[in-house]
Parts: structure tokens; C-alpha cells; sequence
């Protein structure tokens, strides 16, 4: 166990006079205390990031070097960082393994568009009456960021929102979850190692209703890349007002497997895909939308791979769904369960939650008006309903107040080319569930899953001022 975590701010590292507890999320022993900051690490912070933003060179050679530097640190430290974010995060060992990969990833990613970063030439006779001008844009960093990530994925969600700020050239302050902040702290780390100038990285570590806010009412900062519920988010945008904002937020996520789709394939995928994490990911499968007449052949194969699950310690390297962030969610979930159960909804399987351990549960019957359809769960639970028309499954996808991503499986070119038309989302996976994600992809959803994209390039993009120049070569 650590004893405790500093903060990072302007390239120090400072203790304060309070302490977060970090637990270990299957045990519930102490993992680590972590220093809270208060106003004046917060006033500290914003300033020295905005000092460095004016006033300290970081051009986009050495941004390039700085973050392939901390890709290659990730990759020397894959075991101890996938063991902090199993401990403070309660994800399968296997599973925070690839999520360090992933990250490493992510900073490689950033680092290769921080060399590429153009602006473009713009054609100047498109318009009538330009006369001879050469048209072009230019890329500026846009000025500080403020990146607020949530529990679920400790490590690549910081990354998300750090690398690409760097890469565009932009100061960040990081406000990590508190209960998942260790990691964060020892990315910093290891930005440190691989140089990252004074004043470009910040960690702060407290509570939304002080630290937070004081982030977002502070006019020195320029951006918010925020993934975490819709009521946080619509308050970032409410209260940053013009300011710029990227929002990934939640989703009820729905994959289709439609009569002429690999039934096999996907019951096995989907089995794995909603019960990752213990289903406390944004594009989690929520709902399976199965065509009647594949229903029986589907369900027969889906609870027999979900049987095989094994649930318990993430440490354990066999574990493939471990605890849920909190008892508290457990119980929220369990509450979700019984409350359907009592309107009509059946339990195929699971149902029963240990301390913080909620069984892998798969729900039939299910429909609109019940939390577990409607509302985001975000817990290792999924309802199974069949439909008759793909008209009706296309409606029932997109009767959610959410829209991030959607999984269809099918054999006809036609439909898979056809959906992207018809489904309200940002992505839509064919033959594959709704729980997919290459780091490099734009993702991010419609309607209340939140605004912008992430994916370095798409964020490099956010995060970056396009400046147009406009030159009269006539005089
Ligand atoms: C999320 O939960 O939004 C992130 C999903 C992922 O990166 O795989």
C-alpha cells in the first residue's frame, strides 16, 4: 500500500493539509491517502498555467518528444499502473493491462499529431470578386484546459483529455475522480520524467462543490474536456457559458442482432462486451434488441457464456468482472433490479449483489418507463428484448434520451450501410457490440450522451484556435 499521494502543481509536488482515503474497491482496506487541494492550490494552479501558456516556449518538436517519452513509460510500468488501477479502480487485472496499453497508445497517438498539426490552404477563387489573394489557416494552442475524468478507466480517460491538450500546446489542469486518483498522480509522474515543462501539468485532487467550481468560474481557463453523467456536464456548460467544452457523457447503449446475423458470434461477444468493468463503461451494452426469430438460438448461447463469467478479485489474473465502484452503486442497482422485477421484467440470470459485487444480471421483459431501460445503468446488467421489423428495432434504439454508440449485427451490405443513416448516434460498430473503442476513432454521441469528439486528432482539433490569414497580393 502507499502511505500517501502528493498533488502536482507547477512542477512540484505539495501536500496540503487534508487527505482524500483511497480504498481498494474489493477489500475496502486503505490503498491510499491522497492530499486534497483547497482554494489556494487551485488559485496556484490556474495561474502558473496560464503564466506558462504566455510566457513558457513548448514547441511541437518537443511535445512530440515529451509525449512519445511517456508512451514508452507506460509500457516499462504496465504492471505496477495496472495494479493501481485494479486496486483503486476495481478492474480486472487483464483488463487495467490493456488499459494501460491503450494509453501508452493514446500518447503515441497525440505525439505523432503534434507533429502533423496544420492549418490548410483555402482555395481563393471559390467566391466571386476575391481578386488575388492567398487564403490560408493557421493552428494556435487555444489556452488552458481543464480536464475532469471520471473512475471508470483512471488512466486512459486522463489521457484522453492530457495528451491531445499537450500535443495542441495547450497547459492542463487535471481534476481526476477522487476515488480513482492515484493513477493520475503517477501519470504525472512519469510526464515529469519525460520533461514536460514547468507549469504545463497540473493534478488537483478535491472536492467538485470547491474545487471544481472554482475551475469552472475561473476565466483564465479556455477549455473543459469533461466525461462523466449528463447533469455534471450540463452544469460545466451552464456555468462556462461561451467558453469552449468537449462533453462524453452517458449512454443506454443498444446492439441489434438481426435474424441474418452471426448469432453465435454475437452471443459470445456480448456476453464479454456488457460485463466488462462490471459494466461501468459509457458504451456499455445495455440493451440487445434480438429478432424473434433468432431469440431462442440467441438466448440459449448468451446465458451459457454468461454462466462462464468468472466474478470476484480483479487482482486475481482469472477475473473477468470484478466489484462496482462503491457499495452504494450496488445498491443502487440492486434497487434498479427489483424495481423492474415488480413491474413485470424477468431475471434470466444473476440478480443478487455480494457487498459490492453485483452478479452479472440479464434482464427479459424489460421496457420504456422501467430505470433499467431508460436510464443509464452503468452496472453489469442487460436487457434482452425481441423485435419483429428492423423498423421496430431502429425505433427502439433510438427511443432514449441518449445517442453515443450503437452495435448491429447483420449479414446484408445493405442494412449495415443503411443504419448509420437511421440510428441517433455518434458511432455505430456493424458486427461488433456497441462497446468498442479505438483510441484514434472520433468518439462521442448525440442528444444527451454530450458534444464534441474525442481521439487525439479530433481533440487536437478542439482544443487548437484556427486563425484564417488573408494576404492582398495586389498591393
Ligand atoms: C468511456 O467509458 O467513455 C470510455 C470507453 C473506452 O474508452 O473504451
Amino acid at each position: 500500500m502507499e502511505r500517501e499521494q502528493k498533488l502536482f502543481i507547477n512542477g512540484e509536488w505539495v501536500s496540503t493539509g487534508q487527505t482524500h482515503h483511497v480504498y481498494n474497491k474489493y477489500t475496502g482496506e486503505l490503498f491510499c491517502e491522497v492530499y486534497k487541494a483547497g482554494a489556494h492550490e487551485v488559485n496556484h494552479a490556474v495561474e502558473a498555467a496560464e503564466y506558462a501558456f504566455k510566457h513558457v516556449s513548448f514547441p511541437a518538436e518537443e511535445r512530440a518528444a515529451v509525449l512519445t517519452k511517456v508512451a514508452q513509460l507506460l509500457r516499462e510500468n504496465v504492471e505496477d499502473i495496472a495494479r493501481c488501477i485494479a486496486e483503486e479502480g476495481g478492474k480486472p487485472l487483464k483488463d487495467a493491462r490493456v488499459e494501460v496499453g491503450r494509453s501508452a497508445n493514446t500518447f503515441q497517438l497525440s505525439a505523432e499529431e503534434a507533429k502533423y498539426l496544420k492549418g490548410e490552404l483555402i482555395p481563393s477563387q471559390a467566391s466571386p470578386n476575391i481578386g488575388s489573394r492567398l487564403m490560408y489557416t493557421i493552428k494556435k494552442p487555444a489556452g488552458v484546459v481543464c480536464a475532469i475524468s471520471p473512475f471508470n478507466f483512471p488512466l486512459n480517460l486522463v489521457t484522453h483529455k492530457v495528451a491531445p491538450a499537450l500535443a495542441a500546446g495547450n497547459p492542463v489542469i487535471i481534476k481526476p475522480a477522487s476515488d480513482t486518483s492515484v493513477c493520475a498522480l503517477k501519470l504525472c509522474e512519469l510526464l515529469e520524467q519525460a520533461g514536460v515543462p514547468k507549469g504545463y501539468v497540473h493534478c488537483l485532487v478535491g472536492e467538485g462543490s470547491t474545487v471544481g467550481e472554482m475551475l469552472l468560474k475561473d476565466p483564465r481557463i479556455q477549455i473543459y474536456t469533461f466525461t462523466g453523467s449528463p447533469g455534471v456536464g450540463k452544469h460545466i456548460q451552464e456555468t462556462v457559458g461561451m467558453r469552449r467544452t468537449i462533453l462524453e457523457l452517458g449512454s443506454n447503449s443498444a446492439t441489434i442482432v438481426h435474424e441474418d446475423g452471426d448469432v453465435e458470434k454475437a452471443a459470445k461477444k456480448l456476453a464479454k462486451m456488457a460485463f466488462a468493468h462490471a459494466g461501468q463503461v459509457c458504451i456499455s451494452v445495455q440493451r440487445i434488441y434480438v429478432h424473434q426469430r433468432v431469440e431462442k438460438a440467441f438466448m440459449d448461447l448468451f446465458i451459457d457464456e454468461v454462466k462462464q463469467l468468472k466474478v470476484g478479485d480483479p487482482l486475481d489474473p482469472l477475473t473477468e468482472v470484478g466489484p462496482m465502484i462503491s457499495e452504494k452503486e450496488a445498491k443502487r442497482i440492486e434497487a434498479w433490479v427489483n424495481e423492474a422485477k415488480e413491474a413485470g421484467a424477468q431475471i434470466a440470470i444473476g440478480g443478487s449483489r455480494s457487498r459490492c459485487v453485483y452478479e452479472p444480471t440479464v434482464i427479459t421483459g424489460a421496457g420504456k418507463g422501467m430505470k433499467v431501460v431508460d436510464e443509464e445503468v452503468f452496472a453489469p446488467v442487460v436487457t434482452v428484448t425481441s423485435y419483429e421489423t428492423i423498423e421496430e428495432a431502429i425505433r427502439q434504439v433510438n427511443d432514449s434520451k441518449y445517442g453515443l454508440q450503437a452495435g448491429v449485427y447483420t449479414g446484408s451490405i445493405s442494412l449495415a450501410h443503411r443504419l448509420p443513416y437511421l440510428l441517433e448516434v455518434g458511432g455505430v460498430i456493424i458486427n461488433d457490440t456497441c462497446n468498442f473503442r479505438a483510441d484514434h476513432m472520433p468518439y462521442g454521441g448525440v442528444k444527451d450522451s454530450g458534444m464534441g469528439k474525442e481521439g487525439p486528432h479530433y481533440a487536437v482539433e478542439e482544443m487548437s484556435e484556427t486563425v484564417t490569414v488573408v494576404v492582398n497580393l495586389d498591393e
